[in-house]
């Protein structure tokens, strides 16, 4: 079972900035989970919420600043004082320091409503752009179907993770629709079951957000190939 750093290593930096992500390298994670959004002008960046307050000095919706605005804020502060110099790094900025360090990368494509083509386009073109060949491609996730077929449309051949809270009804009808390669769902609702189900189909189940080592190793006998987690607890 691999252990996934969720945005970055949450719990020991602040969320989706270039510490966390060297934070996750420092501990040896070999993959880590990011969001992705859009500036007012059509910047990918990685962030996690609508809006900037909770980890910026910055305030209201991210799509309402364009990215010039939006790289000036201190992104580290609300963490604590001595990561005060964090910045909301763009998508380019993130993906080119994970290849860097030699991380994997899950891309959660998070759109604002209306966005969510737009969203996943904008982060393909660039991810395509300058992922090289030879490295393992990222995987794409999204709560939303649209952004889905849009990353299938751009990169067929990268990999897809349905992303839901709760396994839907439907989950078979849509992974095979979406192409998608895995379930990407929270474990507070997931049963030993479902692992075995979607397993039987070819799928794969990464689970989040997992900071108990006692629950990670249960998921682990279920099966699941992944969790997603705050800490660099073994897994
Ligand atoms: O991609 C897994 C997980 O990150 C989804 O939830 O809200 O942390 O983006 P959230
Ligand atoms: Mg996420």
């Amino acid at each position: 079972m691999i252990l996934i750093g969720h945005r970055g290593l949450a719990g020991l930096a602040p969320e989706n900035t270039p510490a966390s992500f060297r934070t996750a390298a420092a501990h040896g994670l070999s993959m880590v989970e990011f969001d992705v959004r859009l500036s007012r002008d059509g910047v990918p960046l990685v962030f996690h919420d609508d809006t900037l307050e909770r980890t910026t000095t910055g305030a209201g919706p991210v799509a309402d600043h364009h990215w010039a605005a939006i790289a000036g804020l201190d992104a580290g502060s609300w963490f604590a004082p001595a990561f005060a110099a964090e910045k909301v790094p763009s998508l380019e900025q993130v993906l080119r320091l994970c290849l860097e360090l030699g991380l994997a990368v899950n891309m959660e494509i998070k759109p604002d409503p209306g966005r969510e083509t737009a969203t996943a386009e904008a982060a393909l073109a660039l991810a395509l752009g300058l992922w090289p060949d030879g490295a393992p491609p990222p995987v794409v996730s999204s709560f939303h179907s649209a952004c889905l077929e849009a990353a299938r449309r751009a990169a067929p051949h990268w990999p897809r993770g349905l992303l839901a809270e709760r396994l839907p009804a439907d989950w078979l009808g849509q992974a095979r629709r979406l192409d998608a390669s895995a379930l990407h769902l929270d474990h507070r609702f997931l049963e030993a079951g479902q692992v075995a189900n979607a397993r039987a189909a070819g799928l794969a189940v990464r689970t989040y957000t997992v900071n108990d080592p006692v629950r990670a190793a249960l998921l682990r006998e279920w099966g699941v190939a992944a969790i997603f987690s705050d800490y660099p607890h073994s897994s």
